[in-house]
Parts: C-alpha cells; structure tokens; sequence
C-alpha cells in the first residue's frame, strides 16, 4: 500500500502519539490536496482523547513552538516553521472550524469522518505505528476525487442541515475543481436553499468570492442560480436572468451574458475585484429596461444607475466598503466608454477625457470592455475588435504625448487667487475647470507655460485684472 507523509513534521506528530498512547490521523483538506498532487502547508490533526494534550506536547518536543488554545471548542493551533497544524479531537457531531458552538461529545475516528462535509474530505491518513501512511477512506473520496465526484458521506439532507454553509461548500468544490455534484447531494441543494438564512452574510460571501476566484467562474453560478442558492443572497444578480420579446424583438439574456463577461475576464486576470466589476457591470439593466416604440429595448443609463446600486449590494454582502467598491464603482460606470468610442471616429479629446476619468484603472477598464464585447454576429464582433485595437492604440499614443494618467492641472486655485487678487470664490472653480476642459480638448497643451497664458485670457475674458 502507499504511504504518505514522509515530511518530518509528520514523522515528529507520530512519535509523541506513540509516547502519549494516542491515535491521531491527517484529516480533510489536507489529505485532499495531497492526493490531487498540491499538498498545502495546512494540516488538520485528529486526535482519539486529548487533541490539546497532543499539540502541547508536539510544541515541546519541537521547541520554540507557540501553541494556541481554545478549550471550548477542544483544539489547538500550532505553528512550525511555515507549516499551520490544528489540532483538534475527534467528536460525535458536526465538524465546523468556526463553530461558536462548543463540543460536547468526544468520538470515534468513525464519528468524526461521518460528520465531515464531503467524501473527499473525509479521508484520513494514519499517524499511528502500526498502519501509518495508510489512507483510511471510508466513504470511497479517493475514487470521487478521481471521477470529479462532490457527494456528502451521509444523506444530504443531514450534512446540509448540520451546517448550511455546507451548500456554498459543494458549489466552491465543484467550481474550482471543475466537479459535478452527484445528483442526491444536488437535489437536496434545491431542497434546503432557504436555510442559508441562518448562515452570516460574511461567512457566504468568503464562499462567494471563492467561487469567483476559480478558473470557470460561471460553472459554480449556474449551480448557484439552479438550485435557487443565489436568489438567497443575491437577487439583483438574479434578476439579470430572462429575455423578453416584443413585437418579434428581444433583448439578450443579462444573466448568461454577465457569465460570459465574467469567464473571459477570469481567462485574462486573477484580481478578485476585476472579476467582481464583471459580474456588476449590467447589474443596472434589469431598473433601467424600457421599450421605445421604433427603437426597442433600451437600458438608458444602466452604467450610472448600476454604480449607484454597489455600495447597498457592497454593504449587504459585507464586502469592504473602502477602495475595493470605489475601484468596481469606478469601472461599471465607465464601462461603456471605450466601446462608444468605437462607435464614432475616435477623436483625440474622446480618448484624453477618457485616460483622465479611468485613471490608474484603464487597463482594467479595457481588459473589463475587451470581455464585454459579445455579439452572435460575427460581423460585429469583428468591427468592435478593430475598433477597440484602435482605441489602445491611441490610448497609448496620447498617454506618451499627453501622460494623463492620473494628471493634476497644471494651475492650481491658489495661483489662480493669486494673479487675480481672489478670495476662494466660484470664479477660481469656473478658471480651473476652463483650463482643464482646454487640454482635455487639446485646444492648449499639457504644460505649465500654456496653460498659464490661457489663465490670463480666460480671466480678462471675465473681465478680471492682474493683481
Ligand atoms: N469541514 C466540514 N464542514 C464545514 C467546514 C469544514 O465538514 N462546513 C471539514 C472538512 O472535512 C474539511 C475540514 O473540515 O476538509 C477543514 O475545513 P477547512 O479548513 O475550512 O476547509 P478545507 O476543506 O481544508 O478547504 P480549504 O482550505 O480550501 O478551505
């Protein structure tokens, strides 16, 4: 048979058990990923009697070990070099790390791999002398790990319902690892949906964001949006879904569109916040949909409407409401902008304006446009494609000539005040922003000398003097 854990901290853990006469095993996440072949530095450490007494002695025999303790909840964390060991024992009921629930029955090695979310976490390693290295799996993980497999080890409805966080779990597994859910512990998702009510928002959103974060995005959002999970937490995502028809004309289905958007932005970066501005960017659409006669479907100002909706979604979702909404506020709003510009001739000033307004955030803007653009006509995509290399082209061009980005006027209120003998008044305001609206336009250059006798004429022109 195969033996793993040939890593001496392993080898350290066993002989204290053997000293201490106990038994201890590797469990979930750990054994996990080793078999998928990217071992982590976590381990997860279950102990038959005294999980704390164990980690308390390893730190000893390791020296210099810090060890932490929760006696509530019967473990135990310890750090040795880069590796993080919990320790914890082995119990009767549900296993949740961060339980706030206390324990109260001690088990079996059985027990405790009964009680764990999914086959392939519940798979333990022996750290004991006579069978260590051994791989004990009751539940069959090693063969689900190998055919894709998500299945809980009891009947679904009883993992789910010892924690509802569990249903996130499943879906997070299924997206990063590209697995299916085998159908009962499927089913069962649609069943006990509404019970991630009793879950905190904070607790779902980590979930979330993980399933943002793995290659295929929309694989996880498909199931989440099926099995009704997301309408739990998310309804404007949710209300992105359908396509409506009138007089033999349709719009496109938001929801799917918005997947799209989201998988090729995930092909193209791995910023949790890019991916975030992805799945927003439309999310103004389904308040601003409006049927013109002669026009059809429009979604008049679905980028403004739809920045103004993040911070409520942000706050709800408890997300951080600091530079991380400003940066997903900033791109939504904007999002339209390099593709209008491909609509028309695409002028100096449209792309100064736009290097000044997207700032530090264009090549996001345009890598975020760049996965937007999805038409069924091939023509069409064409023509956006040759545009939008049109729009980068120049962007680079004016950004050398011009260095717009995150560009502060040359002339400041003071100097304003100053040549003219103002006190701060909303002249000073109207000064600045003709001197700033010129460059943009490119009526006068980017330098301190042009803009400096455009100040003089713009304050003559307002009948002012020099002071
Ligand atoms: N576990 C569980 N139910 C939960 C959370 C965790 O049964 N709601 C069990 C699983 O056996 C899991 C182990 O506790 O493998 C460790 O949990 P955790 O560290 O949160 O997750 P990992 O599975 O290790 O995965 P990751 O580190 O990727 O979050």
């Amino acid at each position: 048979m195969k033996s793993y854990l040939t890593h001496p901290v392993f080898k350290l853990i066993a002989e204290t058990a053997l000293e201490m006469r106990v038994e201890a095993y590797v469990v979930g996440g750990y054994v996990r990923d080793l078999l998928l072949g990217h071992p982590s530095k976590d381990i997860d450490v279950v102990v038959v009697g005294k999980g704390i007494e164990l980690a308390q002695a390893v730190a000893q025999k390791a020296g210099n070990c810090k060890v932490k303790i929760f006696k509530n909840f019967g473990t135990a964390m310890m750090r040795y070099n880069d590796w993080e060991i919990e320790f914890v024992g082995a119990r009767r009921e549900s296993y949740r790390r961060d339980s706030r629930k206390p324990i109260v029955e001690e088990g079996t090695l059985e027990d405790d791999q009964n009680r764990r979310d999914f086959t392939i976490n519940a798979m333990s390693i022996s750290l004991n002398e006579a069978s260590y290295g051994t791989l004990i799996d009751p539940f069959g993980g090693e063969d689900d790990l190998k055919n894709g497999v998500i299945r809980t080890p009891l009947d679904p409805d009883i993992t789910y319902s010892d924690d509802p966080l569990r249903m996130m779990r499943a879906v997070r597994f299924a997206s990063t690892f590209n697995f299916r859910i085998n159908q009962s512990s499927y089913e069962a998702l649609s069943r006990n949906a509404k019970r991630l009510s009793i879950i905190s928002q904070e607790r779902i959103s980590d979930e979330l964001n993980k399933i943002i974060l793995s290659p295929k995005p929309s694989l996880g959002f498909k199931v989440l949006f099926n099995t009704g999970l997301l309408h739990q937490f998310f309804p404007e995502m949710v209300a992105l879904q359908g396509a409506e028809f009138k007089e033999g004309k349709g719009h496109k289905d938001n929801f799917f569109h918005t997947l799209i958007v989201l998988d090729n932005v995930a092909e193209m970066s791995d910023n949790l916040w890019l991916r975030w501005a992805a799945i927003l960017h439309d999310i103004g659409k389904p308040k601003t949909k409006k049927w013109v006669d002669g026009i059809g479907w429009t979604f008049h100002a679905h980028d403004f409407i739809g920045a103004k909706m993040l911070p409520g979604i942000f706050k709800r979702l408890k997300l951080p409401m600091g530079d991380n909404l400003k940066y997903v506020q900033k791109l939504v709003a904007l999002h339209l902008r390099p593709i209008a510009l491909t609509e028309e001739i695409v002028s100096d000033s449209a792309v100064r304006r736009l290097l000044f307004d997207a700032g530090d955030e264009i090549d996001d803007l345009m890598l975020l446009c760049s996965a937007d653009m999805s038409s069924k006509i091939p023509e069409k995509i064409k023509r956006y494609k040759e545009n939008f290399e049109l729009v980068r082209q120049k962007l680079i061009e004016i950004e050398e000539k011009d260095k717009l980005r995150n560009w502060q006027p040359p002339i400041s209120g003071e100097l304003i005040m100053e040549t003219f003998g103002l006190k701060p008044c909303k002249t000073v305001g109207d000064i600045k922003t003709t001197i700033r609206e010129a460059i943009l336009d490119g009526k006068i250059k980017n330098d301190y000398g042009e803009a400096y006798a455009f100040m003089i004429e713009t304050g003559n022109n307002l009948g002012l003097s020099l002071k």
